[in-house]
């Protein structure tokens, strides 16, 4: 599996150190909030940085998952967003919500997330991502907390996958160009 890898982009320290800054930025802004504060991850990429971010949070927080993925063209002004799992609950108005993703590209994931959120009553709804590609950006979009700005390279580990591997990495590395560029 690591020979797979060029070079690691984030590594496990710099994650650690993005994980409480966020929290911090976090508890600061819902201490005074007066509802539930749930956080949404999203499966599967996101549970590795979800888990590690909560730790790290003074504040009651509440956990649901969503299970969604893009669909049709792959050009920037079509792509279309298909929630596989849903929240269940229907206190939507009594709570924050705050959607947490590993990476954002087109923007389309999250910008949907949060419109349909809105839709269904939520109080408020913001997003947090550890990490971001502004330059694939296809849909005017900018998160609340974000972990790291990176290039536009594809990156594994910390959750997020190449074809389901590369999840358990500690770090986000970025996979050797010969992995998925067909021979
Ligand atoms: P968006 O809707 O285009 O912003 O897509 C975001 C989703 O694309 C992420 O949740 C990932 O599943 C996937 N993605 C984008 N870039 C990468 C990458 O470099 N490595 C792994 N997954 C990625
Ligand atoms: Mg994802």
């Amino acid at each position: 599996m690591l020979r797979d890898i060029d070079r690691i982009l984030v590594d496990e320290h710099e994650i650690k150190e993005i994980c409480i800054r966020i929290a911090k930025e976090i508890t600061e802004d819902y201490k005074s909030s007066d509802k539930r504060l749930v956080l949404i991850c999203i499966l599967k990429g996101s549970v590795v940085f979800t888990a590690e971010l909560m730790k790290h949070l003074c504040l009651p927080v509440e956990i649901e998952f969503m299970k969604v993925s893009s669909y049709g063209s792959q050009t920037c002004s079509s792509g279309m967003i298909n929630i596989h799992l849903d929240i269940k609950r229907e206190d939507l108005s009594d709570a924050d919500f705050i959607v947490i993703e590993d990476i954002i590209d087109s923007g389309r994931t999250l910008n949907h997330l949060v419109n349909y959120l809105a839709e269904r009553g939520a109080n408020s709804v913001k997003t947090c991502t550890l990490l971001d590609k502004p330059s694939r950006r296809c849909v005017d979009f900018t998160p609340d907390y974000c972990g790291r700005e990176i290039p536009d390279e594809f990156v594994v580990g910390f959750g997020l996958d190449y074809n389901e591997k590369y999840r358990n990495l500690p770090f986000v590395g970025v996979l050797k160009r010969e992995v998925y560029e067909t021979k």
